[in-house]
């Protein structure tokens, strides 16, 4: 983004280069469990829900993208190291079911991520509402994803 474009984003930009990164550290940590969940889920049910897992992780690591290209809008860079990105995701430790069959324990483990998700695009759209118009799009439309991702997992538990 040139310069106007820099300027028009009424907040600091460190902060809000560190909010993004926490959010694009989420959608990676996000990415790599629904990945791996859609290569090592088992049982009869297996390829319709590794195939679920499989597209949740693409539409994971295109938000991550989305907000990649915000970052460097305002100047800034993803984090760069792995182990820093679990700590920034903020999110604790996951665990999948034991039994790889249990698919409604995964869909769990990702409903929980999805609600962590919501959260932090809820929270940013209202601080950048007013301030920065373009983040404030961005997270409201990533919200307004996550909030159907939340449903969709949600209507998974009640089959
Ligand atoms: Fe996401």
């Amino acid at each position: 983004m040139g310069q106007k474009g820099r300027e028009i984003a009424k907040l600091d930009h460190k902060w809000l280069i560190k909010e993004l990164s926490k959010a694009y550290a989420f959608e990676w940590v996000v990415h790599h469990y629904a990945s791996l969940a859609s290569n090592i889920v088992s049982g009869l049910r297996a390829p319709v829900y590794s195939e679920i897992f499989k597209k949740a992780a693409e539409g994971e690591f295109g938000h991550a993208n989305r907000v990649a290209k915000r970052i460097a809008e305002l100047g800034g860079e993803p984090p760069e190291s792995l182990s820093e990105m679990e700590k920034l995701a903020g999110f604790g430790k996951v665990s999948f079911p034991k039994e790889r069959s249990d698919v409604k324990g995964f869909i769990k483990v990702f409903l929980k991520m999805e609600q962590h998700a919501i959260v932090l695009y809820n929270d940013l759209a209202q601080k950048t509402h007013g301030k920065d118009l373009v983040t404030h799009e961005l997270a409201e439309d990533l919200l307004s994803e996550e909030v159907a991702e939340e449903e969709e997992y949600e209507n998974l538990l009640r089959e």
